[in-house]
């Protein structure tokens, strides 16, 4: 099977990159256009025309929309409202543990005492608090050595195209074979794009999200057999010696080589979340709006919006199709991709607006996310009390009025279940389909929930309280679990298929990742609960840099060196900086989080079952 070669010679999109380039507000030479009220407070200096003629191809009506937008976008990012439910929810939150937050005060330079002082005393933060006129940890800050490095590192995983840089590899560890981790992954991209964007050198995510919707547009197929328009790659390579012949050509990598041969679900998500990110730090709504960006969204929603034989709202998926990329048990509908379908639908859904059948589109994302956040919040939902009722579930149920509706066997509930589950607290299980709940606890699936608002406030607090009631199962000695627990003996065999690469508490399974730092610190601010972060970030501060960086740890607590981690691994690199930087400064946050969404429909009207017993210990419907 051949790979998708984009050769340099003639692509297109080099054409528009560098259109859009010089529309960029803040691109490399400092230009800002007037254009986007974000841009008024950019620290760039100088400026370009509003509106140029040989702008990327956007739709005639575009440009009132890009106002819009714009201005969405103010009240969205830089909004009182974004910043005081964030300084809210921290005052609610102190309860819990205020010394320990007064201290994360003290230690982040003052920057979330001026910012709250100013919500309190009811500034328009839009004015002084924007992202772009923030004083960032790169400005006048006492400089922190571990975070200099970090950055040091992250700038040779750097990967350039035609003399500019289109992303970062993933790791840089010569010990090992590279397999396939000298290529740019796109999710392992996210927390190094974020980091630049924070760091106001958005060029390279503007060049990574216009190569990597390029390759998109090539046929892929694996054997004979051809893949979706809309699927994005897990990974591309920049050759430099080819047989093409040609200079330099980027090499894409769909599923069709990767260990397992399965397709990326997760990349289109990502790259939608991140063409999101970059226009909210930006200001700058030409790219989100030009016709190949346009068009990949188009393909993405496509291939997850049209109809078949599905019951359910969530997207059905084979394994290994997410960060999890091995066989570990989570094919079905797990939680990760769920959420990043849900959030890639809200991201997707402002930059559709107004455009050509846009509004059908629109319309169609509505409908799937209403039912999507019904069911994952009800189905997918497990607290104390969730699990007391699963565990005195009737079976057999049949007829719509069935109390459990996917017929789980309450025998199939795990042992440890019982000990992990808190009084207080609750979070999103890894999957459900027909007679099937993964109890296991997936750290990226709750964390894009949060982010996303898939998750009610409610919930968002409960999944927090979760891991502060678990945090010795959960963070240990090193942060954090992808998943929880591990499975051992006769179910890893079953369930991973004997992977050694995926033994108990290794990798994958119960294995602890420090990339997972970055949105750990996202969820931590947007539930006003910084001061678990900083915990955090403290315990990571011990090794990370000792260790070179690996790319996980293994053991129960996380107390050694993954068996086979990559050293120098970049995502373990940039989402230590990424939590750095919204540490110091956590508005900077509000790039990545999402404002609440409402399902705007009522409950449906609880039925009793058929089979539900009359006794006077009436257990609770689930439903
Ligand atoms: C591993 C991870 C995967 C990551 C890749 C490159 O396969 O499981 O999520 O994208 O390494 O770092």
């Amino acid at each position: 099977m051949a790979n998708l070669v984009l050769s340099t010679m003639s692509s297109d999109d080099n054409a528009i990159s560098s259109k859009i380039q010089s529309d960029t507000p803040s691109d490399d030479n400092g230009a800002t256009s007037s254009e986007t009220p974000l841009d008024t407070t950019s620290a760039n200096t100088g400026s370009t025309s509003s509106k140029r003629s040989d702008a990327p191809s956007v739709d005639d009506n575009a440009s009132s929309f890009q106002k819009q937008l714009a201005i969405d976008l103010v009240q969205t990012v830089l909004s009182k409202g974004d910043l005081s439910k964030w300084a809210e929810s921290a005052h609610i939150e102190r309860h819990r543990s205020l010394d320990v937050y007064h201290d994360f005060q003290l230690k982040s330079h003052n920057n979330l005492n001026i910012q709250e002082k100013s919500i309190c005393e009811g500034e328009n933060s839009g004015e002084s608090g924007s992202i772009a006129a923030t004083p960032g940890p790169m400005s006048g800050l006492e400089p922190c050595p571990l975070l200099i490095e970090a950055w040091k590192e992250l700038s040779k995983a750097v990967v350039n195209f035609e003399n500019e840089p289109v992303g970062t590899v993933a790791a840089l560890d010569t010990a090992k074979d590279s397999l396939n981790y000298d290529q740019v992954f796109v999710r392992d991209f996210i927390p190094a794009g974020l980091a630049y964007l924070l760091k106001r050198e958005p060029q390279i995510v503007k060049k990574f999200l216009l190569k990597t919707v390029r390759l998109q547009s090539a046929e892929k197929k694996i054997d004979q057999f051809k893949l979706g328009d809309g699927v994005m790659p897990a990974s591309f390579k920049v050759c430099h010696q080819n047989d093409l012949n040609t200079k330099e050509a980027i090499v894409a990598d769909f599923g069709e080589s990767a260990i397992g041969r399965v397709a990326p679900v997760d990349s289109g998500f990502w790259w939608i979340i991140l063409l999101h990110a970059y226009t909210k730090s930006t200001g700058d709504t030409t790219l989100a709006l030009c016709s190949p960006i346009q068009n990949g969204i188009r393909l993405i929603l496509a291939l997850c919006l049209s109809e078949g034989f599905d019951t359910f709202p969530t997207l059905l998926c084979a394994d290994g199709c997410c960060m999890i990329d091995r066989r570990m048990g989570v094919y079905g509908y797990p939680i990760e991709i769920q959420a990043l379908f849900f959030m890639a639908l809200r991201c997707a859904s402002k930059y559709l607006q107004h455009q050509k059948d846009g509004e059908d589109l629109i319309e169609l994302i509505n409908k799937r996310l209403q039912a999507l956040s019904y069911h994952i919040r009800e189905y997918f939902w497990l607290d104390l009390p969730q699990l007391n009722n699963i565990y005195r579930y009737k079976t057999e149920e049949y007829s719509h009025t069935a109390v459990n509706k996917f017929n789980v066997m309450p025998d199939s509930l795990p042992e440890w279940l019982f000990e992990f589950m808190p009084r207080k607290g609750g979070y999103f299980i890894g999957n459900v389909s027909p007679s099937r709940m993964d109890f296991r606890w997936f750290c990226l699936g709750n964390f894009v929930a949060i982010l996303s608002s898939l998750a009610t406030s409610e919930q968002s607090k409960a999944i927090m309280d979760l891991v502060e009631e678990r945090w010795q199962e959960l963070v240990g000695e090193m942060p954090l679990k992808a998943c929880y627990p591990a499975m051992e003996n006769h179910e890893w065999q079953i369930v991973t298929g004997c992977d050694p690469k995926n033994t108990r508490w290794s990798y994958h399974n119960g294995g602890s990742w420090p990339v997972l730092l970055w949105l750990l610190t996202a969820v931590c601010i947007k539930t006003g609960r910084p001061h678990i972060a900083q915990k955090a970030v403290e315990l990571a501060e011990r090794r990370l840099m000792k260790d070179k960086w690996p790319e996980y740890y293994d053991g129960k607590r996380g107390r050694y060196v993954g068996k086979q981690a990559r050293k120098f691994q970049t995502w373990s690199i940039a989402g230590y900086i990424v939590a750095k930087m919204m540490l110091e400064n956590p508005s900077l946050a509000s790039i990545i989080t999402l404002e609440d969404y409402c399902q705007g429909r009522a409950r449906p009207v609880l039925r009793r079952s058929r089979s539900w017993s009359c006794s006077t210990d009436k257990p609770k419907p689930m439903y």
